[in-house]
């Protein structure tokens, strides 16, 4: 069957291209990276990826589903972020429970705690303020949801973003208290720095010294960066999100654990929702239903969100009692590790981005990820590194769409959609 529609595909194709342009070009070849179209779809209907940054409006998290249906081969990969944040949330209460003997460092019966936000506008960012906040109790409703805005400082426990929380653990009653907390953004505009951690941390520690008894970050490449600078060495539990390898390593040494955003799924997903659109077959192969070469994804790992053209995979906290399992975070995952025949699955191009060349859960773990799938999936994929500032550095550079069948986006800004897909309607 899928043969057949392989074969008429072909026809369809070739027909049109002696119509259309009379060249002899087999239309179907794979691009040689020339400036050459690789077929006579138009780029409008080409398969099209967002990942990591979900098409919304930075302020009210409202998905932009003119993005995530801009055609039919859309597709968003991403994670769970809901699931993430209450796990996130969860392991820092549980370190607190198991470890009230020594936690409280100056005894005073307030667990003081700093908190590196990423980016005030992106969802994943949010839902994890609002789960490390939910868990210790120390959130305030806003709006119907935990407010996620940074707090700047709260020595005494007035902000009105925040209250103190309570937890009673051995019959005692501590007082939760977010002593501080801020977007770590540069001055160039860059968010999730870890540069503005490892400058934030020396602050916080020379305002607050003895009463910061936790450190918590919305990603382990600030948190590490705070881990390195001052956490470490003064021996405060900090806590991270993306499982990379180094912050794995570190919880040898201290640092409190991390959550595994499943990239090794996210990355199958991202090129696999291509090459699925690419063969013409159900978007579910491969992914819910096992490929020819063995692929499968088993449903406690991801969920599909149909209404939001939306692919989550699931998150798993990495503590001391299991982080021998993580410590390489660029292992492509197991059941989905099997080649595609290239003859049934010839080569195709594709042009992916990613918003910030320097950003360590990206850099470090995703693309490693991403190189791995595309050899087994046959994709020739060109990676482009934004700033992490500026969309017009990545959009400049989508110059030539016709070169490519495919396309993965990262924005820098989860509003821009636009601007990307204004390039593919041209
Ligand atoms: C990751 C962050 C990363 C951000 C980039 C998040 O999912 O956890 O580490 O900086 O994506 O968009």
């Amino acid at each position: 069957m899928k043969k057949k529609i392989v074969l008429l595909t072909l026809a369809a194709v070739l027909a049109l291209s002696a119509t259309a342009c009379g060249s002899g070009g087999n239309s179907s070849e794979p691009s040689d990276g020339g400036d050459a179209k690789t077929s006579d779809v138009a780029n409008k209907d080409k398969p099209l990826v967002w990942y990591n940054r979900q098409p919304s409006n930075s302020s009210t998290g409202e998905l932009d589903m003119t993005a995530l249906n801009f055609n039919d081969d859309t597709y968003y990969v991403g994670f769970d972020a809901n699931q993430g944040a209450e796990l996130q949330g969860t392991m820092v209460k549980d370190y607190i429970e198991s470890h009230i003997d020594e936690i409280d460092r100056n005894g005073d019966g307030v667990i003081g705690y700093v908190m590196a936000i990423g980016d005030i506008g992106h969802n994943d960012s949010i839902a994890r303020t609002r789960g490390v906040r939910s868990a210790l109790g120390t959130g305030v409703e806003a709006d119907g949801a935990i407010n996620s805005e940074p707090i700047g400082t709260n020595t005494d426990g007035s902000a009105s973003a925040v209250k103190d929380g309570t937890l009673e653990i051995n019959g005692k009653t501590y007082t939760v208290r977010e002593l501080a907390s801020q977007e770590m953004k540069n001055s160039a505009g860059a968010t999730w720095d870890a540069a503005t951690a490892g400058n934030a941390i020396g602050t916080w520690a020379s305002s607050f010294g003895d009463q910061i008894d936790i450190v918590v970050s919305n990603n382990d490449g600030m948190g590490m960066s705070m881990f390195n600078s001052w956490s470490k060495d003064n021996g405060v539990p900090t806590f991270g999100y993306d499982a990379n390898s180094d912050a794995v390593a570190a919880i040898a040494e201290g640092y409190g654990g991390t959550i595994s955003q499943h990239a090794d799924v996210q990355a199958y997903l991202t090129l696999r929702v291509l090459r699925n659109a690419l063969d013409g077959v159900d978007i579910d192969t491969g992914i819910g239903t096992e490929d020819e070469a063995g692929n499968v994804l088993s449903d406690d790992v991801y969920v599909y969100n149909e209404d939001e053209r939306s692919y989550y995979a699931l998150n798993v906290a990495v503590t001391a009692d299991n982080y021998q399992d993580f410590t390489d975070s660029t292992v492509v995952w197991e059941p989905v590790s099997n080649q595609l025949d290239e003859s049934e699955h010839p080569t195709k191009s594709v042009w992916l981005d990613i918003y910030n060349a320097s950003d360590n859960f990206l850099g470090s773990t995703y693309q490693p990820l991403l190189q791995k799938y595309d050899d087994l999936l046959n994709l020739d994929v060109e990676y482009i590194g934004g700033d992490g500032q500026t969309e017009s550095n990545i959009t400049n550079r989508l110059g030539n769409p016709s070169q490519y069948d495919a396309f993965a986006i990262n924005m820098v800004k989860t509003d821009n959609a636009a601007s990307y897909t204004s390039i593919l309607s041209q």
